[in-house]
């Protein structure tokens, strides 16, 4: 089965602001064929990750993967972490508990916000439940960018977009200026 390259809904769009629904079941033909999209559509856009909201479909279901290294430098890596990277991984109704209290305050962009950054705080570490494809419960700890992607991925399941954590409005601007100013200091 082959994925269909969809269109990402943008900020703005109401749909985006939903709660997505509870999948029943993993191995219904429209969940896995809805998967095959995702994954057609980050790799049509070479993105990180999307959740099914984005693609106009209002289930719990996203997908992310942490790449190795990148020279796109809206990717703030920690290979401290991860140092080959988290393969391609799809999350069925995930549950982000973070672990500890420890913030870290960094950029971060979003496909439905095109050309944009924004510099919000998440939890330096979580753990993730979530079902796989195959209907199998699991659970996995992540930690730095990858515990990022991880609650930026699931808040769109909220239907929150990374803007409503921002602490101040200035900290929202479009990636080339923020880059060639030096505001992007890690
Ligand atoms: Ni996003």
């Amino acid at each position: 089965m082959s994925g269909e390259v969809k269109t990402i809904l943008k900020y703005g769009h109401p749909d985006l602001y939903k709660k997505a629904k509870i999948v029943e079941d993993p191995s219904h033909p429209e969940v896995q064929k809805l998967i095959q999209d995702m994954l057609a559509t980050i790799d049509h856009l070479g993105a990180s990750g999307v959740a099914a909201p984005q693609i106009g479909t209002p289930l719990s279901i996203a997908i992310y993967r942490v790449p190795k290294q990148t020279d796109n430098p809206k990717y703030v890596l920690t290979p401290e972490y991860d140092p080959d990277g988290v393969p391609l991984t799809v999350m069925i109704n995930p549950k982000v508990t973070p672990l500890g209290d420890e913030m870290i305050d960094t950029w971060e962009g979003c496909l439905s916000l095109p050309g944009m950054l924004g510099k919000v705080a998440r939890y330096k570490s979580v753990l993730c439940e979530y079902t796989t494809p195959e209907g199998d419960h699991t659970q996995r700890e992540a930690h730095g960018f990858h515990a990022r992607v991880i609650q930026h991925e699931c808040d769109h399941l909220g239907g929150i977009l990374y803007p409503t954590h921002l602490k101040d409005v200035r900290d929202l601007g479009y990636q080339d200026e923020i880059l060639s100013s030096g505001r992007f200091v890690l």
